[in-house]
């Protein structure tokens, strides 16, 4: 357990993300939009590379996986099939004092202090606990609440001109079916054998009832998820491995392994046979980054049910025929990206009561790998040539606004990993100052090597 004195908070990051081009608040100008965000110039090169380093780990360097980038619409029966029709919901109560809306578990985790566990409640039982304890709502601190009603977390939309309820579709809600329902496709296409994974990375959408924390939990959020199919038998053994690749994933990202635990499901899933969270300590306190689940052979079986069509997978040695188990590995890239600026955020006292705003993130994460910055405004003609050819090599950014101090600050508060500065020794002997944001130590480095210099410094 982390004892330390962190220095980030959540309004911190958000002030820091907002004033930085990071994160925006959605539809600003008109007020906002119910917990929307929208990622700025940096933000957005931060989580493609978040996806990037995810995708490179888990297919590129994976053996034996495949990606797919499956449609958000899907046909109905997929939800039905799936389960989410039928039970993909939350219990809510409505605070009839104030009109606010709130899920019932979440009332007793923040009543009890997390010391008990409405998971394994019924929702009688959940009445019964908000009842005795007199939990009162959060918001105006009353207490009249109405009964626990279900609220299934899929938004609708309707296809076609007419308003028919058979027109009724989803924004799917995770993107773990894609993946899925294209199970033959894929095997088939590539002639992969059993064991493989199928990986994809995308939007999802839920209709939380209590959105929050910044972009921890929104209403519109991507997913990376990880689909591995194995025989049954050998399922528990890889459902240890995808925990420990995940727990690699996120120290090679460079979390502090004390700022993460593993989170066994108290509940299981009616599929499930065994399920775990990876927890991080966030500003805010220690929640869920991401889930492993041993899903057995229920999704395929379940589409093999209501699409008609065969899931199962022939052994070309054996000729045997069985429908694969699948462990699942599925992390939000919206909620990576919270727990990597969390944990990459530091205030660092400096001489003379001075203080630094950095961002230590993993270079590979890093909005921009260098940022040229010539010392006076006559060496722009040189500055430029150097900038422009680092671009095409990776995002570089360039100012020549303001002190070399300040410019140093700008790129440590969005963490760029390297300044180089462009003086006059520049024009005689083509070498720059190469400034690292970690130790701040500079060194003196031929222009024509920088590219791979910095290439090789900031790999994943
Ligand atoms: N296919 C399995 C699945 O979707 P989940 O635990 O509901 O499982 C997986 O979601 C991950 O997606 C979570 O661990 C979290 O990182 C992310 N996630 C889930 N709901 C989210 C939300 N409302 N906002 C942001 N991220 C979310």
């Amino acid at each position: 357990m982390a004892e330390e004195k962190r220095a980030v908070t959540m309004d911190k990051l958000v002030n820091l993300c907002k004033t930085r081009g990071i994160i925006f608040p959605g539809s600003e100008i008109y007020g906002g939009m119910g917990n929307t965000w929208d990622y700025g110039p940096v933000g957005v090169e931060m989580k493609n590379n978040i996806k990037r380093a995810w995708w490179k780990r888990f297919v590129q360097e994976s053996e034996n996986s495949y990606g797919v980038d499956a449609a958000i619409l899907m046909n109905s029966k997929v939800w039905e099939a799936s389960g989410h029709t039928s039970s993909f919901s939350d219990p809510k109560m409505d605070c009839r004092e104030c009109k606010s809306r709130h899920r019932a578990d979440n009332l007793i985790e923040a009543h009890s202090k997390g010391t008990v566990n409405p998971d394994l409640m019924t929702n009688e039982e959940m009445e019964a606990y908000i009842q005795e304890h007199h939990v009162c709502c959060p918001i105006c601190g009353k207490f009249n609440w109405t009964g626990i009603r279900t609220f299934n977390l899929m938004f609708e939309t309707s296809r076609g001109v007419t308003d028919e309820s058979q027109n009724k579709i989803y924004l799917r809600p995770e993107t773990a079916q894609g993946e899925f329902v294209n199970f033959m496709n894929v095997q088939r296409t590539t002639r992969a054998k059993v064991p493989f994974g199928i990986a994809q990375v995308g939007k999802a959408f839920r209709n939380e009832i209590t959105p929050g924390n910044f972009i921890f939990r929104t209403i519109e959020f991507e997913q990376m998820e990880h689909q591995w199919f194995c025989k049954e038998g050998t399922d528990s053994s890889y459902y240890n491995e995808f925990k420990e690749k995940a727990w690699k994933f996120l120290v090679d990202l460079g979390f502090n392994e004390e700022h993460l635990r593993f989170k066994d499901h108290d509940k299981l899933a009616h599929y499930a046979k065994q399920a775990c969270d990876i927890q991080y300590l966030f500003p805010m306190g220690w929640s869920e980054l991401n889930g492993i689940h041993n899903r057995t052979d229920y999704d395929l079986t379940r589409h093999q049910e209501y699409s008609g069509k065969t899931m199962q997978y022939v052994d070309p040695v054996t000729g045997e025929r069985y429908i694969p188990y699948v462990i699942e590995y599925s992390i939000g890239a919206d909620r990576l990206m919270l727990a990597v600026l969390s944990e990459a955020y530091d205030e660092e006292a400096l001489e003379e009561g001075d203080v630094r705003n950095v961002l230590h993130l993993h270079p590979a994460i890093a909005a921009y790998k260098a940022a040229v910055l010539p010392l006076q405004k006559n060496l722009a003609d040189k500055a430029q040539e150097i900038y422009k050819k680092l671009c095409k090599r990776f995002p570089v950014t360039y100012d020549a606004a303001g002190s070399i101090g300040k410019r140093y600050r700008r790129q440590d508060e969005i963490g760029t990993p390297f300044c180089i500065t462009i003086d006059f020794d520049t024009l005689e002997d083509n070498t720059v100052t190469v400034r690292d944001r970690d130790s701040m130590e500079q060194i003196r480095l031929g222009a024509d090597g920088l590219a791979e210099y910095i290439a090789k410094k900031t790999e994943f």
